[in-house]
């Protein structure tokens, strides 16, 4: 860490640069002890403010921003497109065996090729990711590109540099003026299996391996998002090299880590065919205990000015072969589905498995992600499933065999399934429109405990600054709290004494920052309705959506039988069932005439409904942060059996929020509910100012309804030059007849 904090903002250039590339070099070697070395000397926190601190300067000077600064990692500014570049030698394919009868051929093919039946070949891990290829010139990464067709790429240069396990620059003793290095891009299993559970629980589609998940995260324009992907990437070979002797594939992978790059792990040097068919009969078992997917072994030839004598196909090396291992899937029972409740809500499937040897371990279980891939899949309790290892440590249900299903094995309804409650607390679950997943919204469900507790204490919820993460897991562990309001029944004795550390080395909360918690909480009684709104964690209500709802009602009493949020969902639902019966929907034709006419009767009505809630709705000046999707959580959450639970709690807990900003009705300046020309009739005649759609939408803009001929029910007559027969009956009936001044005039005076 530095002794001193730097003036960042002085224009004392030199000092900044030198700043700079001292921070630079400390980064880098603390990023190497961390992900090439796994031995941090420095916290996560210490790193990220020697980040800060380089990212401060920089910003300050950007003229000292060098290219190959490790706040690149951060990834910079998105991309239109990729920009396709040319590889300096082709990047080759490799041929594949998928027996050991086709790798016993390519041996002897060698031996024949090159006339001796002693040869030295490696056999190493075929990494399942994305080949890339980066050229550093002067030490420096210049480039870095996809394979594309092999002669040229994209270039995804800054999206490698975000990949930490990538050297920026190389040590300046060892670099060659020139080097292409060729290495395969992925996403270790622990990342995977993490990301994938962050995006179940968020109710996104999971990937269904890390190769499409590292191959999705690669093709990304914005950098700033692959960053956030855990990527890793290992360098297997080269291409282009200039002033560096490689006498041996050996020697080169002795280099790697020297240049600072991952090398391939699990690498044998075999001297006949009977070892190398051996070697990749051990690798095959090995390879499980790898961090990252493997599909297969790499064999080349170790010698490279026997790997030149040999050459090359137009496609691949002569040199080299990958074998393919066949991908590990097993059949097993399916004995029943489970669900289980995330942090967040979430209700995950998971296949109850007989247990089956799978990929190097027993699996007893398998994630089924959500409803609808299981109603994808078809499968069904009782079924004889097909189970294989995506990212090798999370197990997944492939398919079914259909033919060994037994008769009466019934379709899976998650919802049936778990008689509407949540497995965890018997509170009411939802599946909201165009999510996947069916969520619990108790607000004191003891599986969300930990992330209600963390929302609730949040600075822009109660601010109960003292309840961090640490303390919030701790609490949840040690039984002090189940849910958020329990912590208003905490003792401070009790409190400090909690242990946010382990059995082994413990550590206290401590006395005074337990007081200190105790009375952020009775401060947070007195928060206004707006702040308990959002602690809450209602979905779909965030701050903005909070303050609005507390602008329309004045305490938590008041929301369950709520009007306003009422005609919202209600006007929401309607307009729903309209566009469903619209003449215009084609994809849902009347059956018949009959049908038809009780449609556009239906039609007709539901019209009304809501033209008469829209007007109401109008009235509260409801602003879009509380639209149907708020409203109907919201509502939900106060009028279900926990929800109600909760609300006495707080009452019971004397906690009475107040709205700040109580104010039902809309300000002056906001548009009223009743548009200026609501319920009137128009008729459009004569030559105006401007073609008559441009009047017609005005009218209807101001509410008005525009018709083609007069009638006793015309209201008005806009009438321009040369008006005809329109403006002399018009004149017979008595209508209001106004030019375009006075139109204009009547629209601007309109409140
Ligand atoms: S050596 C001339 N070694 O597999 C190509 N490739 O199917 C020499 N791959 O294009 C490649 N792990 O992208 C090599 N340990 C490894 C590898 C590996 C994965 C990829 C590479 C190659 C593809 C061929």
């Amino acid at each position: 860490m530095p002794d001193q904090e730097p003036d960042l903002f002085s224009n004392n250039a030199p000092d900044a640069a030198t700043e700079i590339a001292r921070l630079s070099a400390e980064i880098t070697r603390h990023n190497q002890l961390y992900y090439q070395k796994a031995e941090p000397e420095i916290t996560d926190r210490e790193f990220d403010l020697l980040l800060r601190q380089l990212i401060a300067l920089e910003t300050a000077h950007p003229e000292l921003a060098r290219s190959d600064s490790p706040t690149r990692r951060v990834g910079g500014a998105p991309l239109e497109h990729f920009v396709q570049v040319r590889h300096l030698q082709p990047m080759m394919s490799l041929d594949n065996a998928f027996t050991e009868g086709e790798l016993a051929d390519f041996y002897r093919r060698l031996q024949k090729g090159l006339g001796q039946s002693d040869l030295t070949v490696t056999v190493e891990p075929k990494i399942d990711g994305v080949a890339v290829s980066l050229v550093y010139r002067d030490g420096k990464l210049e480039r870095a590109a996809t394979r594309g067709d092999g002669e040229t790429g994209d270039d995804i240069t800054e999206n490698v540099k975000t990949i930490r396990t990538v050297p920026l620059s190389l040590p300046a003793d060892l670099a060659p003026p020139l080097i292409e290095f060729r290495g395969e891009i992925f996403m270790p299993n622990e990342g995977f299996a993490k990301m994938n559970a962050e995006r179940d629980e968020a109710g996104l589609p999971a990937f269904v391996n890390p190769r499409n998940a590292t191959a999705g995260a690669v093709k990304q324009l914005d950098p700033r998002e692959v960053a956030k992907r855990p990527l890793d990437l290992i360098v297997h070979g080269f291409g282009a090299i200039e002033g560096l002797e490689v006498p041996t594939m050996s020697a080169f992978f002795d280099l790697i880590p020297k240049l600072g790059f991952r090398r391939p792990a699990l690498v044998r040097h075999v001297h006949t065919l009977d070892d190398l068919l051996q070697a990749i009969r051990d690798l095959d078992v090995e390879r499980h205990e790898l961090p990252f997917e493997t599909d297969g072994a790499v064999v080349k030839l170790d010698s490279r000015a026997s790997q030149a004598r040999l050459g090359s196909t137009s496609k691949a090396p002569r040199w080299a072969i990958a074998f393919k291992y066949p991908p590990e899937e097993k059949a097993t029972a399916l004995k029943a589905i489970t669900i289980q409740v995330g942090r967040t809500g979430v209700l995950t499937p998971v296949a109850e498995l007989e247990p089956v040897f799978v990929s190097g371990t027993t699996v007893a279980r398998a994630t089924l992600h959500n409803e609808d891939e299981i109603q994808r899949k078809d499968v069904r309790v009782g079924d004889t499933v097909i189970i294989m290892k995506a990212g090798e440590i999370i197990p997944a249900v492939v398919r079914v065999v259909p033919e060994k299903r037994p008769a009466g094995a019934e379709t899976f309804d998650l919802f049936a399934h778990v008689g509407g409650q949540c497995p965890s607390c018997g509170g009411p679950i939802v599946k909201e429109d165009g999510f996947v997943a069916w969520r619990c919204v108790n607000f004191e469900c003891p599986a969300q405990a930990v992330s209600k507790i963390k929302q609730f204490c949040s600075r822009k919820a109660l601010d109960i600054e003292a309840a961090g993460n640490v303390v919030a897991e701790a609490l949840v562990e040690k039984g002090f709290a189940r849910t958020p309001l329990d912590l208003f029944e905490l003792e401070e004795e009790a409190l400090g004494a909690l242990n946010l550390g382990t059995e082994e080395d413990p550590r206290r909360f401590g006395e005074k920052n337990a007081a200190k918690m105790l009375e952020a909480l009775e401060r947070a009684k007195a928060a206004p309705l707006h702040k308990w709104l959002f602690a809450l964690g209602i979905r779909h209500v965030g701050e903005s959506s909070a303050l609005e709802l507390a602008r329309l009602h004045e305490t938590l009493a008041d929301i369950p039988g709520s009007e306003v949020l009422k005609l919202i969902t209600d006007a929401a639902r309607f307009e729903a069932e309209q566009k469903e019966i619209s003449p215009r929907n084609k994809a849902n034709p009347p059956a018949n005439d009959m049908e038809k006419a009780g449609r556009q009767a239906r039609f007709d009505s539901l019209k009304e409904e809501i033209a008469t809630r829209r007007a109401r709705i109008a009235e509260f000046g409801v602003t879009p942060d509380v639209g149907p999707v708020a409203a109907a959580s919201t509502l939900a959450f106060f009028t279900s059996e926990a929800g109600r639970k909760t609300l006495a709690r707080i009452a019971d807990l004397g906690i009475t929020p107040k709205s700040t900003n109580f104010a039902p009705t809309p300000k002056a300046d906001a548009p009223t509910g009743e548009l200026p020309l609501a319920g009137t009739t128009w008729v459009i005649t004569g030559t105006l100012s401007q073609p008559r759609e441009h009047f017609a939408e005005r009218i209807q803009t101001a509410g008005g309804k525009v018709s083609g001929s007069i009638s006793k029910n015309t209201n008005y007559l806009l009438a321009g030059e040369s008006a005809g027969s329109k403006l002399t009956k018009a004149e017979a009936l008595g209508t209001l007849i106004l030019d375009e001044a006075a139109f204009d005039a009547l629209l601007a005076s309109a409140p």
